[in-house]
């Protein structure tokens, strides 16, 4: 077996029986020298099993051959040639998945081994980096807790193998930027999956400050400098709670002039929503410990921008607050002044995440001036019924900024489907007695959430990624086990890369 390889993880380095994965595109894909040479030296087993199996080397397909010899705990055949008339994917995702699929085979089979290898074909080897990714994403898991983990990766160490040098280095340079990603889709999937007796305003910000490592810029703003900033939105959503707010600002600056105008990513940061006053019911509440999805993705976002020393200037704007019910909380029917100025009627305390939102994103376009901004947020349940977990919901003032995303979306394997907007909806949140109120009856409600935030961004473009039913999943995904999903990080990663290429 060739052995130009490199290490998608590596936590030990003990010699063990391997086990291997094989990328197969297609029939084609059993001719391919690489799959030749396995196959002798297993005395034809995997031509055997292809045969016996009518294996075609379609995505989804697997074959699995356990102990096939001496030095071989497990071969797995991982199909990757896109069924006709399935979804259209691009090919650079079809390979994330098939890494993704590969890495799980050799977990699940029942004979993994410390080592693992994916072996790939000169024929996929232009997407080897993204295999890597795929097999790295799927990968993650979250044991802190668990005095043992009840479910442990078995392999220790997982490598990549190529064919050719050239091939190969091809790929390690590659990956080394796609691996910052997985690493912020890890924070990020980290930081939702903590629950809110540890990760709560202040220890959010501390993890975010240790940030700086990476060679981000960390401020803080705390509730005595929001108050004289006027924060009156974010403010009143964080008075019921015994946790001091926070409003965090991370800085990247990789553009070759400082003076470019950066992009802005900002994030609500509700570390756990019981609804205030307007309390939710018992079932389920539990979830909202995630309710902080869009704060987190925007942390891993810049960090990925940060370890890969994106060539763009970027700021992510986060606001960390917990919105409880108390004696001290805002009442349905307060009345806030927010940083714009305009004054909102609280009708709900349970609409929180757009009372939030609203002060930082007035806030980061006067501020920071900004060539965009984009927004995520757990926002609404209205979304997870529209789109279920198949699509965030995407809201944009700006059709250019729409289509930018919804392209990233697709080739990053995190779609949006973007929402409609208008007057009509958005005079539906007018108030009889304040300029607005943060709630406007249940028909199209994500949609007067959008419009809420509307009010706030002026004429910077905009859009806002409503990921409540995205970021956390009950079941398995292609990339994702159950749980938190990180989503956001590489559709947004991908969309930075498009404006750095344009630079
Ligand atoms: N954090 C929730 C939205 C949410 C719901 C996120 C389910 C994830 C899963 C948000 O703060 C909220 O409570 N929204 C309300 C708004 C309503 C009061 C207008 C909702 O969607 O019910
Ligand atoms: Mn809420
Ligand atoms: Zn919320």
């Amino acid at each position: 077996m060739l052995q130009l390889s490199f290490d998608v993880f590596s936590h030990s380095d003990q010699s063990a029986p391997l086990s291997v994965a094989v990328l197969c595109h297609g029939l084609k894909g059993t001719t391919s020298p690489m799959f030749q040479r396995l196959d002798q030296d297993t005395g034809g087993a995997l031509s055997r099993a292809v045969r016996v199996r009518d294996f075609q080397g379609k995505e989804g397909q697997t074959l699995c051959l356990g102990a096939p010899s001496d030095s071989l705990a497990q071969v797995q055949i991982i199909g990757c040639a896109p069924e006709d008339g399935a979804d259209s994917k691009s090919e650079a995702l079809v390979m994330e998945e098939a890494g993704g699929r590969a890495f799980r085979a050799l977990e699940k089979s029942g004979y993994a081994s410390e080592q693992g290898i994916i072996v790939v074909p000169d024929c996929l080897a232009s997407y080897a980096a993204e295999v890597a990714l795929g097999a790295r994403l799927t990968s993650y898991r979250f044991t802190k807790y668990q005095s043992e983990p009840s479910k442990p990766v078995k392999t220790q160490r997982l490598s990549l193998v190529l064919s050719t040098e050239e091939a190969a280095e091809a790929a390690l340079s590659r990956w080394t930027a796609l691996q910052a990603v997985a690493d912020g889709v890890f924070l990020t999937r980290d930081l939702v999956t903590e629950p809110s007796n540890v990760l709560y305003p202040e220890s959010f910000k501390n993890r975010i400050e240790a940030l700086k490592e990476l060679g981000l810029d960390v401020e803080v703003l705390d509730r005595a400098q929001m108050e004289k900033l006027g924060f009156g939105a974010l403010l009143g959503v964080a008075q019921g709670s015994e946790f001091a707010p926070y409003t965090v600002i991370l800085r990247h600056n990789g553009a070759p002039s400082a003076e470019d105008a950066p992009l802005a990513f900002i994030g609500k940061g509700v570390t756990f929503d019981s609804g205030g006053i307007s309390i939710k019911p018992a079932a389920g509440m539990d979830e909202m410990k995630g309710d902080m999805g869009g704060a987190a993705t925007v942390v891993g976002l810049l960090s990925a921008l940060a370890r890969r020393k994106a060539e763009v200037n970027a700021i992510g704007v986060v606001g960390l607050v917990e919105n409880m019910p108390s004696g001290t909380a805002q009442r349905p029917g307060d009345i806030v002044k927010s940083h714009s100025g305009q004054t909102i009627e609280v009708l709900n305390t349970d609409a929180e995440g757009r009372l939030v939102l609203a002060d930082l994103l007035s806030y980061t376009a006067q501020t920071y001036k900004p060539a965009l901004m984009v927004n995520l947020a757990t926002l609404t349940g209205a979304i997870v019924v529209a789109l279920g977990a198949e699509h965030a919901g995407l809201f944009s003032n700006d059709d250019s900024l729409a289509v930018a995303l919804v392209q990233a979306g697709s080739e990053t394997g995190e779609k949006l489907w973007r929402m409609p907007m208008g007057e009509a909806y958005n005079r539906a949140i007018d108030s009889d007695v304040a300029d607005m109120k943060n709630i406007g009856g249940r028909p199209g409600s994500s949609i007067l959430a959008a419009e809420f935030l509307k009010r706030f961004v002026g004429k910077t473009r905009w859009a806002h990624l409503d990921i409540a039913g995205t970021a956390w999943l009950d079941k398995e995904s292609a990339l994702a086990g159950k749980g938190a999903t990180g989503f956001g990080v590489q559709l947004l990663d991908r969309f930075v890369q498009d404006h750095e290429a344009q630079n």
